[in-house]
């Protein structure tokens, strides 16, 4: 099996794409429709039609084919109700699973090309919508055999028989506003990212009843991901001046929000907040970049089987001062949260001081040891974790280069918490 990421023709070309010079010549931003609120699936008359009722009249053949799990499958039920109250005909097909595997991409492609629908709604997690995204391509192209090799230079021509909704039941992968969909070939235990675009939703709906019934961990682990969607973004020079402010925004509402979150699920203001955070940060990285955080934790979370967020927010800290050295963004998160110092160095050491805070009030793990990762398992493991992380085409966005002796290096300061110094 290959994959476009293993293209050195194009992994060169993923820095070029997301190089700041590139982009004072011509960005572009896109965003999905985004409705938040309490009261998106009303029951009853209102003062305005239901957002469903407004999203049905612009379908012509009102088929909507449903991608859920066995976990989110109540939430979808309570979409469906509305959909058919809109008019809409509905089929829910719930066997998503996470870490999508490429056979399930492609069975719920040829359901969804039975069905025959003009609109495709995703109800879950992350890997709920990766998996609705990924179908839609083979749904959209049937000729089309092997989406690893479909690499963000190609057309994906999207649309031409269904437009997608998504509903997210988490406050962290972001899916819901980014053109990314990642899928896995278990066989080779491999990622692979699809982006594009036109992968990007139509529209999102942010309900925040969905992600009441998340328990204290999985928010915690959630909201971090968002965290480092948003910092990680916003310390990188490829991102322009539209993704910082969202970045930066998302940052601060991740730092007054996640910790009420994770404190009483039941704060429905805090879950509203922290389902906005999670998509503004998604708006973010998927259009302004992401790195390090993505790259260390894909692999340091595959290799020990460790939740997304817990894995990619333990590198925040890690990531930050290595990236120091060559950018000073860093300094606009210090701006944000209001710890600026008299130097950088004064201000990135406040910065990290209010970050470690942070987490100790969430119970956030700080080194690869507070996951529960034994020095002898992490010292066995060492050779694949480098060499998983440099494979990882997110390694290719870091601002400052990073070769195989400086990953082993950082891993384990990251491993005994010690500051990066070089
Ligand atoms: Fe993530």
């Amino acid at each position: 099996m290959s994959y476009w990421t293993d293209d050195p023709f194009l992994k060169r070309l993923i820095p070029l794409a997301t190089a700041s010079f590139l982009k004072g010549l011509s960005s572009s931003f896109k965003s999905p429709t985004i409705l938040f609120g309490h009261n998106l699936l009303p029951e009853g008359a209102g003062l305005q039609p239901p957002p469903l009722n407004v999203l049905a009249a612009k379908l012509t053949k009102k088929r909507a084919f449903v991608v859920t799990d066995e976990f989110a499958g109540r939430f979808a039920k309570q979409v469906v109700k509305s959909l058919t109250a809109a008019g809409v005909t509905s089929s829910i097909w719930d066997k998503a699973l996470p870490e999508p595997p490429i056979n399930t991409v492609k069975d719920c492609g040829a359901a969804m090309t039975d069905f025959e629908p003009d609109l495709i709604v995703a109800v879950g997690g992350g890997s709920v919508i990766d998996t609705a995204k990924a179908a839609w391509i083979l749904y959209e192209h049937p000729e089309l055999e092997d989406l690893f090799n479909l690499s963000p230079f190609t057309p994906f021509t999207l649309r031409n028989k269904a437009i997608l909704a998504v509903f997210p039941t988490t406050s962290g992968t972001g899916s819901e506003t980014t053109g990314v969909s990642v899928i896995t070939d278990p066989a080779a235990h491999r990622k692979v990212p699809l982006a594009s675009p036109e992968l990007m939703p139509d529209y999102a709906f942010l309900v925040p009843e969905f992600t009441k019934s998340m328990p204290p961990k999985l928010t915690m682990g959630t909201g971090l991901d968002a965290l480092s969607h948003a910092w990680d973004c916003a310390c990188l020079p490829a991102s322009n001046e539209i993704t910082d402010a969202l970045a930066l925004c998302a940052i601060e509402m991740i730092f007054k929000w996640l910790p009420r979150a994770v404190e009483d699920g039941e704060d429905m203001e805090a879950r509203l907040k922290m389902i906005t955070a999670a998509s503004i940060a998604g708006l973010a990285f998927g259009q302004g970049g992401i790195s390090l955080t993505h790259s260390f934790g894909h692999s340091l979370g595959g290799l020990f089987d460790i939740h997304h967020g817990l894995a990619v927010g333990v590198f925040i800290p890690y990531a930050t001062r290595y990236y120091a050295p060559v950018t000073h963004k860093y300094l606009n998160i210090c701006k944000a949260l209001e710890c600026k110092g008299k130097t950088d160095e004064e201000s990135l050491d406040n910065l990290l001081h209010k970050l470690k805070d942070f987490f100790a009030r969430l119970g956030a793990p700080w080194t690869i040891r507070d996951l529960g990762i034994t020095k002898e398992d992490f010292q066995e493991k060492m050779e694949k974790l480098v060499q998983y992380s440099m494979d990882d085409i997110q390694t290719a966005t870091s601002p400052r280069p990073i070769t195989s002796a400086q990953s082993e290096k950082f891993l384990r300061y990251a491993y005994e918490g010690q500051d990066i110094d070089f």
